[in-house]
């Protein structure tokens, strides 16, 4: 297990601090079943004295943990309430009535939850988990942009910072990225900055996208030879990729979609054998809930996602400490680009 960096100022604390009692164990057999598949028993005893003492503190605290998809399995099933792709984490901490909100997740989506609850607690548990799109474009790019493009709308994906967004009009995710275009009536529009979304969008619209130069820095690393590598190898192989790969990529595999439509298509076709063209913790996360589907496992790993570990949510949430604060004026105009985004999917 991870230990807090040095570098961010946090104290190291080892995973042996916290022993694994038969308290602990009984406190976190549920948890322990639905992850057995893909931890081995030595890590679980890691982690399990961190869940138990988080899953307690919780509670006293008022807080709920939102995690993305791509968080390591021991935070998705052990301590997050609500887990999603970023439109429903974005959704979900609208509606949350916490006190405190932890965001096992990087930097843009503890900003989104503090744009929606101006009024809440917001804790990042390393604020060095940062995102390569949100840092691919800057505030000044857009007005440059606007100026260049002056009939054509902005819309930024959620994977941006808040002064980013506050430059926009709207926002999307790549679960809504088709609708929000359409939604703006406009015979082009800027999708920005993810290139390889914005393309598969124009795949999906008539509506003219121009786009920017920003990637992920996982989904551009997949390749089409992979995939026909991994399709000789296995016959009934059904891949299924994230819209921020690059085109070529999408071009191989059987459907496209945000992380959460990848979920509902496993859970719904129920395939027997599927590869996941996108971060490799998703596997992990679904597999206790798809027992009849065998997971092909390429593993890329987000770097910035796995900065967020067990220690640091403890820490996080007992000093409630690092706090996620937006600047009053942007974050007036970059929740207003959030809520249209979420008005769009109401209508
Ligand atoms: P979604 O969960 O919205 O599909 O986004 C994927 C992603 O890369 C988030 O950082
Ligand atoms: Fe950003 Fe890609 Fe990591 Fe998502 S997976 S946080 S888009 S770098």
């Amino acid at each position: 297990m991870n230990a807090f960096s040095p570098e961010n100022g946090t104290p190291a604390v080892s995973a042996t601090e916290l022993p694994f009692t038969p308290e602990v164990a009984a406190a976190t057999a549920g948890i322990w079943s639905k992850v057995e598949r893909v931890l081995p028993a030595e890590e679980w005893h890691l982690h399990a004295p961190y869940i138990e003492r988080i899953n307690k503190l919780k509670k006293q605290r008022n807080a709920v943990i939102l995690a993305h998809n791509y968080q390591t399995p021991e935070i998705f099933h052990g301590v997050a309430d609500i887990v999603g792709d970023s439109l429903a984490l974005a959704k979900r901490a609208a509606e949350s009535d916490a006190d405190v909100i932890v965001m096992a997740g990087v930097h843009f989506m503890a900003e989104t939850a503090k744009l929606l609850n101006p009024s809440k607690i917001v804790l990042m548990p390393d604020m060095e988990a940062g995102c390569s799109l949100a840092e691919s474009i800057t505030p000044a790019d857009i007005r440059l942009l606007r100026e260049t493009y002056p009939d054509a709308p902005v819309v930024t994906y959620v994977n941006t910072s808040a002064a980013v967004k506050a430059e926009s009009d709207i926002c999307c995710t790549s679960g809504n990225a088709v609708e929000v275009v359409e939604s703006l009536g406009a015979e082009r529009v800027l999708c920005l900055p993810d290139e390889y979304l914005a393309k598969w969008v124009a795949t999906q619209t008539k509506v003219k996208i121009l786009t920017w130069k920003g990637h992920c820095e996982v989904h551009e690393r997949f390749t089409p030879e992979e995939i026909r590598r991994f399709r000789r190898a296995y016959d009934d192989l059904i891949v299924i990729a994230h819209p921020e790969c690059p085109p070529e990529v999408i071009a191989e595999a059987d459907f496209a979609g945000s992380t959460a439509k990848m979920i509902d298509y496993v859970r719904d076709a129920k395939p027997p054998r599927v590869l996941m063209i996108t971060e490799c913790s998703m596997s992990d996360n679904i597999a206790a809930a798809s027992p009849t589907t065998e997971f092909v496992r390429p593993c890329i790993m987000c770097p910035h996602m796995k900065k967020i570990t067990l220690p640091k949510i403890l820490h996080a949430l007992e000093t409630l400490e690092p706090r996620v604060e937006v600047d009053p004026e942007i974050a007036v105009k970059a929740r207003r680009a959030v809520e249209r985004m979420i008005a769009v999917g109401r209508k």
